[in-house]
């Protein structure tokens, strides 16, 4: 982790459906960072508000220096990022957490994602691509608008199937078949999900009856991002019984066998 970086944001556009697309030049950051990782960012000079705010990558690009990330509007921190404009510096630290441990001799992977939680999935996607490894891609949100990164897996010939709570086909009930067929597909080694705890104990339950390893990239409220105030706590099993990990530093990226989903 080389840690501190001054990013130079070269775009920071609307999508539409309360998301933005942020571009960043940080050529160091940009070669450090693994998918699943992410950053902790100072949204605004000053002290209000006072704790930066974690972003996971959407895309890594160390070919072209830059760094994508894909966030939603919800709050203060994430309104004074949407203000940005192109040129502004800003302060991130990163690359923080562990990542996705993609195999590299996996044929192909699952991803499964909810809403803004596709955002490091569609980074990991870009990277099995590189290495060979197929993609089959199940997204889900609340409406068609509110999918993200459809059209980004499509044109790397990842198989896409997108489910919504507006049309109704959203329900794990609806999505375990989907899931169940994309798992079954031939050489499929290892299955990621973000975004959803009930699609995360789905994808738990239906990877475990097939052997395939399944990874969660959980989220939690952060302070420091560095794993030094345990704000970021969540409930793991080990063999001696339930205790806690930090998401910022022993995660984000799980096991999903390891955590205790609620
Ligand atoms: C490892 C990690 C990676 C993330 N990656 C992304 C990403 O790629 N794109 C993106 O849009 N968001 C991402 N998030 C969530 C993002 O950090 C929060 O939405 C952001 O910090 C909210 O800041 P705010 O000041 O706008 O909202 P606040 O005013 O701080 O909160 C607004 C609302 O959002 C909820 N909230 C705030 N932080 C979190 C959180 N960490 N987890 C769940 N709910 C939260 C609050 O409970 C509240 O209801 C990530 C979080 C983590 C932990
Ligand atoms: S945010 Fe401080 S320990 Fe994780």
């Amino acid at each position: 982790m080389n840690v501190s970086h001054i990013l130079t944001v070269t775009k920071n556009e609307d999508q539409g459906a309360g998301y933005f697309h942020l571009v960043a030049r940080a050529p160091e950051l940009a070669s450090a960072a693994r998918p699943g990782q992410f950053i902790h960012v100072l949204c605004a000079p000053g002290v209000d508000p006072f704790l930066r705010r974690p972003f996971s990558f959407y895309r890594l690009r160390p070919e072209a220096g830059e760094v994508e990330i894909y966030y939603q509007v919800v709050g203060k921190g994430t309104h004074l990022l949407s203000q940005i404009q192109p040129g502004t510096k800003l302060d991130a630290l990163g690359p923080l957490g562990q990542g996705f441990p993609l195999d590299p001799k996996a044929q192909r992977i699952l991803i499964l994602g909810r809403g803004i939680g596709t955002a490091p999935l569609i980074a990991l996607a870009e990277a099995a691509r590189a290495q060979g490894t197929g993609v089959s891609a199940i997204l889900s949100a609340r409406n068609p608008d509110a999918i993200i990164g459809d059209r980004l897996l499509a044109s790397w010939g990842v198989e896409v199937t997108t489910v919504t709570d507006e049309s109704g086909t959203s329900d794990p009930a609806q999505v375990e078949p989907l899931l169940a067929a994309a798992l079954d597909k031939p050489g499929t080694a290892q299955a990621f999900v973000c975004g959803s705890r009930r699609l995360a104990r789905l994808l738990r339950r239906l990877a475990a009856a097939r052997g395939i390893p399944a990874f969660g990239s959980l989220e939690e409220r952060m302070g420091c991002g560095l794993g030094g105030c345990l704000v970021c706590a969540c409930r793991v099993r080990t063999p001696e019984g339930e205790t806690y990990k930090r998401v910022c530093n022993d995660g984000p990226v799980f096991p999903l066998e390891e955590v205790v989903l609620g």
